[in-house]
């Protein structure tokens, strides 16, 4: 099978072509509850989520960033009961994370719908995992000074932070309008933000892995991994994104020898 690769078909049949346990990392968002139609589109998910269990590397992880349409007035649950069927093919759920965009607001009866979930699956316990560190900001309000809890809940103030960064948390806040650095990719309706797939890339993978995607859209995961001198492999189903990939790649100024 080929690598650094784009395969204009349905991912189930990329995948079927896969050895087991050949895949570092997939980052991807499905094409959820019908909420677009897209050039046309089949989501046969149990049968996907099997594939991807077996295709991953033990330790390997999958990003699968996922929300719910609202119909009829609720909320569909789609996006638990996909984690759910996940967990029941193998996959530990390491971590559940909050992908936090700014939307436009919308009038309707409930609080603006303001995320996305983003959740982590791992074939066994995760082989990489590099944290983003930020800058801690964790402190004592009235002494400016950073605190700890004690084990019984009194506060700890004369705790002396060893550093000044911590791990970033795990709900990110997201730009999500025009969240590619070129104009090409804005032709297909979902894109995800650069910074969304590269923050993954970085912390599950490492310089020289492959990286997955098997809803690859307008290519973002394989732009960010090519960045960050990753080998990609990615799957879409629509020729007209096919070509809009294409593009998208050939304007990195730099392809990296892999
Ligand atoms: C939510 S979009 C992904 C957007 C992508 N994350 C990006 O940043 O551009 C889902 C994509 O999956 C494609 N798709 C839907 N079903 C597919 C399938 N079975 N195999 C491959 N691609 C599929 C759609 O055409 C659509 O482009």
């Amino acid at each position: 099978m080929q690598i650094n690769e784009i395969y204009n078909e349905n991912c189930l049949d990329t995948m079927k072509r896969m050895p087991d346990n050949f895949l570092d990392l997939t980052v991807t968002s499905p094409p959820y509850d019908n909420l677009r139609t897209y050039k046309g589109f089949i989501f046969p998910f149990e049968e996907i989520a099997k594939e991807l269990y077996r295709v991953t590397k033990i330790g390997g992880v999958v990003v699968w960033v996922v929300g719910d349409a609202t119909i009829k007035g609720s909320e569909t649950g789609t996006s638990f009961r996909q984690a759910l069927f996940f967990m029941e093919c193998g996959f530990r759920l390491h971590d559940t994370m909050i992908y936090h965009k700014s939307t436009p607001p919308l009038t309707h009866k409930r609080y603006e719908q303001h995320f996305e979930y983003m959740f982590i699956f791992s074939k066994g316990k995760p082989k990489s995992f590099n944290a983003i560190f930020i800058s801690k900001t964790y402190k004592d309000s009235r002494l400016n000074k950073p605190y700890r809890r004690e084990k019984n809940g009194d506060i700890d103030t004369g705790f002396v932070s060893d550093s000044k960064s911590k791990i970033k948390g795990n709900i990110w806040k997201v730009f999500a309008g025009g969240g590619a650095s070129d104009r090409i990719a804005s032709k297909h309706p979902a894109i995800f933000p650069e910074q969304l797939a590269n923050d993954h890339i970085i912390s599950w993978s490492n310089e020289g892995d492959l990286v997955f995607d098997p809803f690859m859209g307008s290519g973002t995961t394989a732009k960010m991994a090519i960045l960050n001198k990753r080998n990609y492999i990615g799957s879409e189903i629509s020729s007209e994104y096919c070509e809009i990939i294409k593009k998208r790649l050939e304007q990195i100024p730099l392809k990296l020898d892999l």
